[in-house]
């Protein structure tokens, strides 16, 4: 059994706290994906991120909750999945029977999503919200109560390896003022393009979470990647 996932940003600690590493298993060798599922936690990787495209709402497709339940067998670490599919209230509690820590939708995704948050929040899920780079970060001020994750998209979701859009941090910095003046707990995500040289921008605009894809996975040694991009 893997740990339970528990997770808050903690004000007090704020000057503190460490950057967390999730890689995502998008830029992995799908043939042996518990390999690298392995990889990535012996490598100090903190979460493996998930990302399930339905080729509707990304002009991509990955894979579904069959796949999250096998790999949840070869991981102990907190699986933090990126719903970039339409209708998402309809796949909340397949993903969290198999396995899924976290599950993010998109706020574009559907137009219920303050219901669709509170029901990840019901089955004891981590709640995330993810907004592309067109929507801005004020879209998300009457939502931010019920949500333990924002995950803002650094790159138009789809694909990995593309460059980061240096805009997306704006939102970075605006929602770390948010939590700050309301007093929120949320954790903030960034996603797309993070790789050495990304990563600093996006830790001094207030990232708590760093997905990384190809960065982690076309480099020759993963545990010296991670550190790198934690700016350790
Ligand atoms: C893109 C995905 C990302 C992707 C990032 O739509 O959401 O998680 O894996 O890949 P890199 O780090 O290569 O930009
Ligand atoms: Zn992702």
């Amino acid at each position: 059994m893997h740990h339970k996932v528990s997770f808050c940003y903690d004000h007090s600690m704020a000057e503190a706290h460490t950057t967390l590493v999730a890689p995502s298993i998008l830029s992995a060798d799908f043939g042996h994906l518990a390999d690298e599922v392995r990889r990535i936690e012996e490598g100090g990787g903190d979460w493996v991120h998930l990302d399930v495209m339905d080729g509707v709402f990304v002009p991509n497709i990955t894979f579904g909750p069959p796949m999250v339940s096998s790999l949840r067998r070869h991981s102990r670490l907190p699986f933090d999945t990126h719903l970039m599919i339409v209708h998402p209230e309809k796949y909340i509690s397949s993903f969290a029977e198999a396995g899924a820590d976290i599950i993010t939708i998109h706020y574009e995704a559907t137009v219920h999503v303050h219901r669709v948050l509170s029901r990840i929040r019901e089955i004891g899920k981590k709640a995330g919200i993810s907004i592309v780079p067109s929507t801005p970060a004020a879209a998300l001020a009457e939502i931010l109560p019920e949500l333990d994750l924002i995950l803002v998209m650094t790159v138009n979701p789809g694909f990995g390896g593309q460059q980061l859009i240096p805009r997306t941090l704006n939102k970075v910095s605006r929602l770390a003022e948010m939590r700050n003046s309301g007093g929120h707990n949320y954790l903030i995500e960034v996603d797309g393009g993070i790789n050495r040289e990304t990563c600093k921008l996006a830790i001094e605009a207030g990232a708590d979470v760093l997905v990384a894809g190809s960065a982690v996975f076309d480099s020759e040694n993963i545990e010296k990647e991670i550190n790198a991009l934690k700016c350790r």
